[in-house]
């Protein structure tokens, strides 16, 4: 493998150099982190897995025309995508309620939205990724009216297709995160993509039938059994990661 020169080091990916000015890969870690890092733990085979479930649902979205960083999946841990500039906000897409709404303003676990709602985050590990409105993005220029239009549009229709995708394989969509950036083409326009991972890491996923957490949850509530409901929704997509010694797959990194 070659030697790649880390650009930014997060809880659960790497991002290193990629071969092209306009690339870089994104290399998935075993670290789980839940409460802004407070709590940590390694896991092995969770990089393994949501390598193979964001590449996954990438292409996925990919083929139904949302623009993606994606480009394609290297190895068992690492995937070439755009380089982007990444927009400091957060979205939430939720159908049912779980997580911090659910303290916040006093709702019942399991409530069904009427429709969808999206919520947005800035973020900054700082301050904990604080709740943000339409208007703190505008006024302090996070992104344009423009973007912002077309990142909740985009939340939606990833919601709608991720839903229905879900919901065949026997998973309720509670909620999820996504990010978005812009990619800047030679002539200096940009292009709004969506970056980042789709994940167990970043979605509520309930088996239908029991309403079992098949997600992050897991390890937030420390309830156990994380790698086995990963390993699970990927069963159930039909991705099978090749049945490898998961940590083996280290980088070379040069600092
Ligand atoms: P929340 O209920 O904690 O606000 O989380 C909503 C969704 O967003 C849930 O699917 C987990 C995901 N999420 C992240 O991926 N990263 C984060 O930093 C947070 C706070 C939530």
């Amino acid at each position: 493998m070659s030697k790649k020169k880390i650009l930014y080091d997060g809880k659960a990916k790497t991002i290193f150099e990629g071969p092209t000015l306009d690339t870089v890969i994104q290399y998935f870690k075993d670290d789980a982190t839940a409460n802004n890092a407070e709590k940590h733990s390694i896991i092995n085979g969770k990089g393994v897995l949501n390598n193979s479930i964001s590449d996954y649902l990438m292409q996925k979205l990919n083929e139904i025309g949302i623009p993606t960083h994606y480009i394609k999946k290297l190895n068992m841990r690492e995937q070439l995508v755009r380089k982007v500039e990444i927009i400091p906000v957060e979205f939430v897409v939720r159908n049912i309620a779980a997580g911090s709404i659910v303290k916040r303003l006093g709702l019942k676990e399991g409530n069904v939205f009427s429709r969808p709602l999206i919520e947005h985050y800035l973020k900054k590990d700082e301050l904990g990724d604080p709740l943000i409105n339409e208007d703190h993005i505008l006024n302090f220029q996070w992104s344009t009216r423009n973007e912002l239009e077309e990142m909740q549009e985009y939340g939606l229709r990833i919601n709608d297709f991720l839903r229905g995708l879900f919901f065949g394989i026997g998973l309720k969509l509670v909620d999820f995160k996504i990010e978005f950036g812009r990619y800047y083409s030679e002539d200096g326009n940009s292009i709004l993509l969506l970056a980042d991972e789709i994940s167990p890491d970043n979605c509520r996923l309930w088996d239908i039938k029991t309403n079992k957490k098949m997600d992050k949850d897991l390890f937030r509530q420390e309830l156990g059994g994380l790698k086995e409901a990963y390993q699970e929704v990927a069963n159930r997509l039909g991705i099978i990661p090749e049945k490898k010694n998961y940590s083996s797959a280290k980088p070379e990194i040069v600092k």
